[in-house]
């Protein structure tokens, strides 16, 4: 069932943060057993693929991207015998399983920092002055005197990749979940692990370095020495049969120092985050697009397309709005290269703004005042108060019943059922996901693609409704459009000339 080892090119991925999709021993934290029971849930939306964001044995001083054990599944998330049936029934089913790898950084309580291995970490006698992406000084000092980096989370030491044995040990780590069946990896900080040659000071800035991310190049992100990591671990992905993937979280200047990660001797795929972080308006999608195509055609293959992840907040919320999430959705689904989402965005979940900061877990929250925990609510699933959790990890909006799932399942205007229908359309036209794009010309405030010959993609983000001369079928729209077959605003349809 599974079979083309290209697939991951135009592939739907759904991200599964597991503390939050489903929880299936009523601890009020989601497991591994709650994300097999709703494969077929996955299966009927028409992913091709979930992406698990890590499961790994954890003290959750970072939502669990502090590893303390790279082999092994946190008991608050199951057992590796449960890790087996999931793979196993999710194969069955034909969805991929791609798991997350931290690398930049283990736990502090990860055997190798708690035997006080130093050689393995980055120790000084003083610090520099790097700051921590999630605010203050990245150097904790221990009782000695020395000081150790953590470019996040005091909790989180960063590996010292000049060292051969952390090498060694990450190859074996892949190979670990690769022999368990895993269809690829979803990489931490992929520009991060290797640090500049003596480890200089960033020197003076205005505002915090976090906010420098992205705009230039940092003595800890984007080295080339990541590159010779990635030119080892991509024979070890080519070695196994089926198409073993590996995609890229790299927060890196410029579409062309992104295109560096991909390629036939590095890694399959890097995301795309500047659609991510474009303003719903068409002017802004479309400069992306064409940034982003052009990222593309310097790697010879396609490009991945971000609405929501974990760490940024929801794009109903972001964009304004549910009519203007759909309509995003529906533009991102008909571009070519694959699509990743993120769990709830199919139930069109908002930004959950108002939680008490007591209950905020997110380790920026505590260091900088910035919190991830809004887009990490649990997801609901049925009209019961309490949405089908008991007592969940987070707080769930009492008026989430009416997003459940369940509440969606038979509306066939829902948020739920428009991804599903995208999902089988993309399936019915693989030109979607690939063949080509041609701009059409269109007012302004309005974008219209041609995907392949034939199928027409327009989105309104204007205040006016949008005539455009385009006869044909209407395939999907994100709303109802006009009787005389104008684009509302706030809307996109797919049209079939
Ligand atoms: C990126 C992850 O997406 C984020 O959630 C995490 O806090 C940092 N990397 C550190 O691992």
């Amino acid at each position: 069932m599974l079979g083309n080892d290209d697939w991951w090119r135009d592939a739907v991925v759904y991200q599964v943060y597991p503390r939050s999709f489903a929880d299936a021993d009523g601890d009020g934290m989601g497991d591994l057993e709650g994300v097999r029971a709703r494969l077929g849930y996955l299966a009927d939306l028409g992913v091709d693929a979930i992406w698990l964001s890590p499961f790994y044995t954890s003290p959750m001083a970072d939502g669990g991207y502090d590893v303390a054990d790279y082999r092994d599944v946190d008991p608050m998330f199951g057992t590796l015998t449960d890790f087996d049936a999931l793979i196993a029934e999710a194969h069955d089913k034909g969805i991929r399983v791609i798991v997350d790898l931290v690398p930049n950084h283990s736990s502090d309580q990860h055997p190798w920092f708690k035997a006080g291995l130093r050689d393995r970490y980055i120790f000084r006698d003083r610090p520099n002055d790097w700051e921590s992406i999630f605010g203050g000084p990245a150097w904790t000092q221990v009782e000695d005197g020395q000081w150790y980096l953590h470019l996040f989370a005091p909790e989180q030491p960063d590996l010292n990749w000049e060292n051969p044995e952390v090498r060694a040990e990450f190859r074996d780590v892949l190979r670990f979940w690769l022999d368990r069946g895993v269809d690829g990896f979803r990489v931490d900080v992929a520009h991060g692990m290797i640090k500049a040659a003596g480890l200089p000071d960033v020197g003076p800035k205005e505002g915090p370095q976090a906010e420098m991310l992205g705009d230039e190049q940092l003595p800890y992100f984007d080295q080339d020495g990541v590159h010779d990591i990635y030119r080892e671990w991509r024979p070890i992905l080519d070695s196994y049969p089926g198409g073993r993937m590996a995609v890229a979280e790299a927060w890196v200047s410029s579409a062309e120092r992104l295109a560096r990660y991909v390629g036939p001797d590095e890694l399959h795929q890097a995301f795309n985050f500047e659609f991510m972080m474009a303003d719903f308006h068409a002017k802004s999608f479309r400069t992306v697009i064409e940034k982003s195509l052009k990222e593309a055609e310097l790697v010879g293959a396609p490009t991945t397309w971000v609405l929501s992840n974990h760490d940024k907040p929801r794009h109903v919320t972001r964009h304004g709005g549910l009519a203007r999430a759909r309509a995003a959705t529906l533009l991102m689904l008909a571009l070519p290269g694959s699509a990743y989402l993120y769990n709830g965005e199919e139930l069109g979940l908002p930004e959950v703004l108002d939680l008490p900061d007591e209950l905020r877990q997110d380790p920026a929250f505590k260091r900088r005042g910035e919190s991830r925990d809004g887009c990490r609510v649990p997801l609901p699933w049925t009209t019961a108060p309490g949405c089908g959790w008991r007592d969940p990890w987070l707080p769930i909006p009492p008026e989430w019943t009416e997003l459940s799932a369940e509440a969606q399942e038979d509306d066939p205007a829902s948020t739920l059922n428009l991804y599903r229908a995208a999902l089988k359309i993309r399936r019915e036209h693989p030109a979607l996901g690939g063949g080509t794009l041609t701009w059409i010309d269109s007012p302004k405030d309005v974008l219209a693609i041609e995907r392949d010959p034939g199928l027409v993609v327009v989105l309104n983000t204007g205040e006016e409704p949008a005539r455009l001369d385009i006869a044909g079928r209407v395939l999907l729209s994100s709303g109802p459009l006009a009787a005389d077959g104008s684009i509302p605003p706030d809307t996109a349809a797919w049209i079939q000339r």
